[in-house]
């Protein structure tokens, strides 16, 4: 670990209120006008959600490096987006709590000279880390993460990349018995994502394994999930299961629904809007207001040459 936090109690006031976060979607459904999703997500078995842990620090005890307080371990497992479950964020908490991660076993294949399965003990031999992270989702709303995890590269690493190896897929797991909304619609599950490989072995990328210090709940993406900083919050996928390297740019999730609204790279881009939205603002979590958004999320520095000579207005 590079720093250990500080385990204190949060005071009631670092709770964000609801009505700070209910959007238009959540307002309706309290209203009683639900959609047939949040129908179906009503009718998914539902768990108990977990307590926060007994010593969650207080929102604001941490901060990212641009000064921005963490959001409360309460905002942070309790809106969520995990599409496998429910589309309501405020939902997510309780239909996960009951998902059981099991024996936890991650394929690493593909164009790799070393070819392995990691149990999750393996994988938490991987130096642990600390990283508070800004997450930034399409939807326009973000929040301040205190992750903890370990590099990606260093995984990939560890199976020795052949260098015909150009992309990184990762995927979710398939368990429509435990995530109602595999079994109920058609969308093109498991969830999958995708790096360049270059982006996956770039420093910031980390493989969460925890948040305040404590275990990833299942909310978070039990029991680890891609973090990637200064991409738009859903390249980050939950529970991954599999990960390949390929020659060729993997189909992703969201981009198999809508290629049209949603691209491969995802960068945060402010000047980029999406189709039925603006990108030049966001809404933190917990904050009354909007903020602007930055290129990159804010880590322009770390990554932007990556991307030379794209045209990021085009490569969305
Ligand atoms: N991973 C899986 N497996 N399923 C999902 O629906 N949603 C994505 C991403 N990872 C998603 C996922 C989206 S859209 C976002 S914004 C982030 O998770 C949200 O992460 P959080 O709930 O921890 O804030």
């Amino acid at each position: 670990m590079e720093r250990k936090y500080r385990h204190l109690q949060p005071a009631a006031d670092e709770i964000t209120p609801k009505e700070v976060y209910l959007n238009r979607r959540d307002f309706l459904k309290a209203m009683g006008i639900v959609s047939g999703s949040a129908l179906l997500a009503a009718c998914a078995p539902r768990g108990e959600a977990p307590p926060p842990p007994a010593a969650t620090p207080p929102a604001g005890e941490y901060r990212d490096e641009l000064g921005n307080r963490a959001n409360s371990w309460n905002d942070i497992t309790h809106y969520n987006n995990y599409y496998e479950f429910t589309t309501d964020k405020e939902d997510v908490a309780t239909l996960a709590a009951n998902f059981d991660p099991g024996d936890w076993r991650v394929e690493v294949t593909g164009l790799v000279h070393q070819p392995r399965t990691f149990g999750l003990d393996e994988l938490l031999r991987f130096e642990q880390k600390e990283r508070i992270y800004r997450l930034r989702c399409v939807e326009a709303w973000s929040m301040v993460i205190p992750w903890t995890g370990f590099e990606l590269g260093d995984l990939i690493r560890a199976v020795e990349p052949m260098s015909s190896a150009r992309f990184v897929k990762m995927q979710t797991i398939m368990a429509p018995e435990q995530m109602p909304r595999q079994a109920r619609t058609r969308d093109p599950w498991p969830y999958t994502e995708g790096l360049r490989l270059d982006e996956a072995l770039h420093p910031l990328t980390l493989i969460a394994t925890g948040l305040y210090g404590e275990p990833l709940p299942n909310q978070s993406g039990a029991p680890l999930r891609l973090v990637v900083p200064w991409k738009y919050g859903f390249k980050s996928v939950k529970a991954i299961l599999r990960i390949e390297l390929t020659a060729d740019m993997p189909a992703t999730f969201w981009n198999a629904l809508a290629p049209q609204e949603y691209g491969f790279y995802a960068n945060v881009n402010p000047n980029v809007d999406h189709p039925r939205w603006s990108q030049r603002t966001e809404r933190r979590i917990g904050e009354l207001g909007r903020r602007d958004t930055l290129m990159f999320n804010g880590y322009g520095s770390e990554v932007a040459s990556l991307y030379e000579g794209m045209d990021l207005t085009v490569n969305y």
